[in-house]
């Protein structure tokens, strides 16, 4: 028998584990071109939690009763597909389940690990180090002495984007959650200044850290943190929007307050989505392996083991529980 973990409800408000089941199910089955996978490593990853919602946001919405589905890192075990062979590692989306199925081989890479560990492959190698180096580096366009601040500095994108922007010569200040991400992002990920959001007012650190105002804004979280941006940006600043975790929990869109700044201060703000990038994937690879084996980029990952452990995994993500990566291993590389 084969075990998944599905949407066993849709959250209302703040996602918990009652929102997930862990099931038993019978085996996949291979058919024509088609590739089985034994997953190895999970992606827990924020963009999930609206996919348990019901419609579309810019991903399709996961069914009641069907397995949740992300980034996952296996091995193949049997392949009627000409480009896979047992014992390949590879990524694709695929469900939360120990064994499943590519379907024709769609979406299913092959992972070169020569290059790095194969978990890089769905984090600092992979769509979310890739996100990193498209907000920081080719939306924001930090230059030599400006100050970038970075908002979830100690999470999986976060950490790789402050480390981009300091390569570029900017003075990197970034917010966490806890004194432990203060320090992890000061001491191991090389950030100029770090504070603890939760413990002071976002405003007054950005005042002790940032005396000459933020140029660039690498926003992961919207809320409090975007307006404060907003009131402490300079002219001509760049803000790369990568995502707003502060209201994925939310019944009601919070709104955000100070957007006349945006005018008065012309500063651009750009959404971008990581899937309109996938085709810089190879040479994004190619750049930063190299940087990821010599230390030179730090990448930390927080590892849970067993897929019974996925929902929780995921929840105490959301909450902020996790330093760096949160990815749930399954079964041994
Ligand atoms: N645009 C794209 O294509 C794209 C691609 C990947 C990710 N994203 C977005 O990028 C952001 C970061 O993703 P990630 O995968 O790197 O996740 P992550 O930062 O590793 O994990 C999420 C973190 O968000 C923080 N957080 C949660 N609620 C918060 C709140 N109310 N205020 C401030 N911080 C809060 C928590 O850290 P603390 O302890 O610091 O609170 C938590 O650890 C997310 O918004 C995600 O949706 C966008």
């Amino acid at each position: 028998m084969n075990t998944r973990i599905v949407l066993a409800k849709r959250p209302v408000g703040w996602v918990d584990e009652s929102c997930f089941a862990i099931e038993e199910c019978p085996e996949p089955i291979v058919g024509a071109q088609d590739v089985l996978v034994e997953a190895i490593y999970l992606s827990t990853d924020p963009y999930l939690r609206g996919r348990m919602d019901a419609g579309t946001s810019y991903a399709p919405g996961f069914a009641i009763g069907e397995p949740v589905v992300s980034r996952v890192v296996g091995r193949v075990v049997a392949s009627k597909h000409e480009r896979f062979k047992a014992g390949d590692f590879v990524w694709g989306f695929l469900d939360w389940s120990l064994r499943s199925v590519a379907r024709r081989g769609e979406g299913l890479h092959k992972i070169d690990a020569s290059l790095g560990r194969i978990s890089h492959f769905i984090s600092a190698l992979g769509m979310p180090g890739l996100t990193a180096w498209v907000g920081a580096v080719e939306i924001g366009k930090p230059l030599p002495g400006d100050t970038v601040y970075i908002s979830s500095a100690a999470g999986t994108v976060g950490q790789l984007a402050a480390q981009f922007a300091k390569r570029c010569g900017a003075r990197v200040v970034g917010s966490a959650g806890s004194d432990e991400k203060v320090a992890f992002v000061r001491e191991r990920c090389g950030l100029d200044a770090a504070f603890n959001y939760r413990t002071v007012a976002i405003d007054d650190a950005l005042r002790e850290h940032c005396p000459k105002g933020i140029d660039v804004y690498f926003d992961n979280v919207g809320g409090g943190s975007l307006e404060a941006a907003l009131r402490h940006a300079n002219i001509g600043a760049r803000f790369p929007v990568c995502g707003m975790i502060s209201a994925y929990n939310e019944v009601d869109d919070p709104g955000i307050k100070g957007l006349q700044a945006l005018l008065w201060k012309r500063i651009t703000m750009t959404g971008f989505i990581i899937y309109d990038h996938v085709h810089k994937l190879a040479a994004y690879q190619t750049r930063v392996a190299p940087w990821l084996r010599s230390g030179e980029l730090r990448f930390h990952e927080d590892i849970v083991r067993g897929i019974e452990n996925a929902p929780a995994a995921f929840v105490g993500m959301m909450k902020g529980e996790a330093v760096g990566k949160r990815l749930v291993q399954v079964s041994d590389e």
